[in-house]
């Protein structure tokens, strides 16, 4: 993983509690800054991902170590992500905070993506946080401060070429957090959304990297969102953030005037080809 891990910061845990939290993609670059960061506050974790020896390492470096758990499940998998939810329900104390921050990205044209690929997108990005929020919410309701965090992106909200798919994903993300803040609006249970616009972590390939490059979009550091996140989380109330300025700004013009954007976009295209064209030489998978 090529991120930088952060080492949390002493600010005082506002949440009152110290909480019980899953947090999915505990091994990529952005899970690995909130877990410190979630560590340092004195929370507790369940360091939810695939690779298990990357959350064991992660573990082990965290403040309070033998405090969290860790969890490796193939989310995709409707038998483990069952037995993740058998090892949350089992736990005592519960789990109080669910973070949806597992998710997979690719660069490509619509022409070079295939049903194998729009479905493990759709999938993770999508399916996986609705249905593992519908089965912890029992749980996060028997918590005082029980939240859900949904980890969205800017291309959920401004259609980005060569992202078709992943944006289509995060923009769903989006609606279902909006729908369930108002659903779950008179209970205790707060249901957050953090988009984030680019980020360095490993999940952007060599050629999404240049192409931010080439068109001057700016990144965040994993540790930034981390921060954003804990925001919401110690905010009073049920939220959305999204980061980063120029994008924020587009995200507005975007829904307000969609064709300025459209314009702007279509004349990127030859560029936006060109690194596309490249991503797919280098044999991007999922
Ligand atoms: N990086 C960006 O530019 C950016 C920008 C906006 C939003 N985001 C969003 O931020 C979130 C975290 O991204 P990141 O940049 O930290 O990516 P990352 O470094 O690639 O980490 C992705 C994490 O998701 C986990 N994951 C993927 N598929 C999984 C599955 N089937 N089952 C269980 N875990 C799975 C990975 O587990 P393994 O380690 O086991 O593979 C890893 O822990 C994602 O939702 C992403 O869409 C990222």
């Amino acid at each position: 993983m090529s991120a930088n891990i952060a080492g949390g910061d002493s600010t005082e845990n506002t949440t009152g509690k110290d909480l019980t939290i899953l947090l999915t993609g505990a091994s990529g670059g952005i899970g690995q800054a909130l877990a410190h960061n979630l560590a340092a506050r004195g929370h507790r974790l369940l360091l939810q991902g695939r690779n298990q020896v990357a959350l064991k390492q992660l573990c082990d470096a965290l403040p309070g170590a033998h405090r969290h758990l860790v969890m490796p499940a193939d989310l995709l998998d409707p038998q483990q992500r069952a037995e993740l939810l058998r090892s949350c329900r089992s736990l005592s104390g519960g789990v109080d905070v669910l973070i949806n921050n597992a998710g997979v990205a690719r660069f490509a044209l619509l022409a070079d993506t295939d049903d194998s690929a729009m479905r493990s997108i759709l999938e993770t990005n999508l399916l996986v946080p609705m249905a593992l929020t519908r089965d912890l919410l029992p749980l996060l309701q028997q918590s005082t401060k029980g939240a859900v965090i949904n980890i969205g992106s800017a291309f959920g909200h401004i259609g980005h070429p060569g992202f078709s798919i992943y944006g289509a994903s995060k923009s769903g993300l989006h609606g279902f957090t909006e729908a369930l803040r108002r659903e779950l609006g008179d209970s205790q249970v707060k249901v957050h959304y953090l988009a984030p616009r680019a980020v360095d972590t490993s999940l952007n390939t060599d050629a999404v990297v240049g192409l931010n490059r080439a068109l001057g979009n700016r990144s965040d550091s994993p540790q930034r969102v981390a921060q954003q996140c804990l925001a919401l989380l110690e905010g009073g109330r049920s939220a959305r953030r999204f980061m980063g300025w120029p994008e924020r700004l587009f995200i507005k013009v975007n829904a307000l005037l969609p064709s300025l954007v459209d314009g702007a976009l279509v004349k990127k295209m030859p560029v936006i080809r060109r690194f596309a064209e490249q991503n797919h030489l280098q044999g991007e998978t999922l």
